[in-house]
């Protein structure tokens, strides 16, 4: 079995961390275009390109995330280091797949919200996704970081120089 991640896959991961962070981290104009959506106002085009900046990235994430998909049912991924507990492989293994299930329901969510102005899925959007997208990102830095430091293993040499 392969002991590192593919290129193709190391590259997915860093450059749809960057895009996911973008669109949590830098939600002004959407948020401003979302609230007059919602209260039936007219948006400027100014306004509706700002936005689409949030929703092009999105769906940028949507397609990545398809292929990486693809990707790791084809080209599959390394054991986990064996220096790390059962359980904590575990929910290792479980918060990766809920990674892969949020690249495809933020950006869903968010095409019922903007094309569809649906409100339901504009509130699982920014409520519930938004705050499991968090709190796995930073469950999956302190993960990281315990690999690095604590359990000493090479899981973050595998997933940048391989
Ligand atoms: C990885 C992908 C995405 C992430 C991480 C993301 C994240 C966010 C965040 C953090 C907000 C602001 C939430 C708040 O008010 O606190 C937001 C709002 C919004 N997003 Fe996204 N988004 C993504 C993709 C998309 C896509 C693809 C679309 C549309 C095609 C979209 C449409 C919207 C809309 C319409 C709002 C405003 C909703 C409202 O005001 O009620 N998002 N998004
Ligand atoms: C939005 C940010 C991030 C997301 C969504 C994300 C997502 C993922 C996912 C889904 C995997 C599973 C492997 C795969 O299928 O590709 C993974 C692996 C990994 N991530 Fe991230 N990641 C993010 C940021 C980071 C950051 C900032 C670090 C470094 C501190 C990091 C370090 C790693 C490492 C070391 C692995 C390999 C784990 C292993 O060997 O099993 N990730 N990431």
């Amino acid at each position: 079995m392969a002991s590192s991640f593919t290129v193709p896959q190391r590259i997915l991961h860093w450059l749809m961390a960057a895009l996911i962070l973008f669109n949590l981290l830098f939600t002004d104009a959407m948020e401003t275009a979302g609230r007059l959506m919602f209260r039936g106002q007219t948006l400027t085009p100014e306004q509706v390109s700002s936005a689409n900046i949030h929703v092009y990235v999105g769906i940028g994430v949507l397609v990545l995330g398809l292929i990486r998909l693809c990707l790791r049912l084809v080209q599959g991924v390394p054991p986990e280091p064996r220096q790390e507990p059962p359980l904590l492989r575990a929910v290792a293994k479980i918060s990766h797949w809920a990674f892969y299930a949020l690249f495809i329901a933020i950006p869903l969510a968010g095409i019922g919200a903007w094309y569809f102005g649906n409100k339901t899925a504009a509130f699982v959007h920014t409520g519930p996704l938004k705050l499991l997208m968090w709190a796995l990102i930073v469950a999956h830095i302190g993960g990281a970081l315990v690999h690095q430091f604590y359990w000493k293993t090479d899981a973050l040499k595998r997933m940048t120089s391989g």
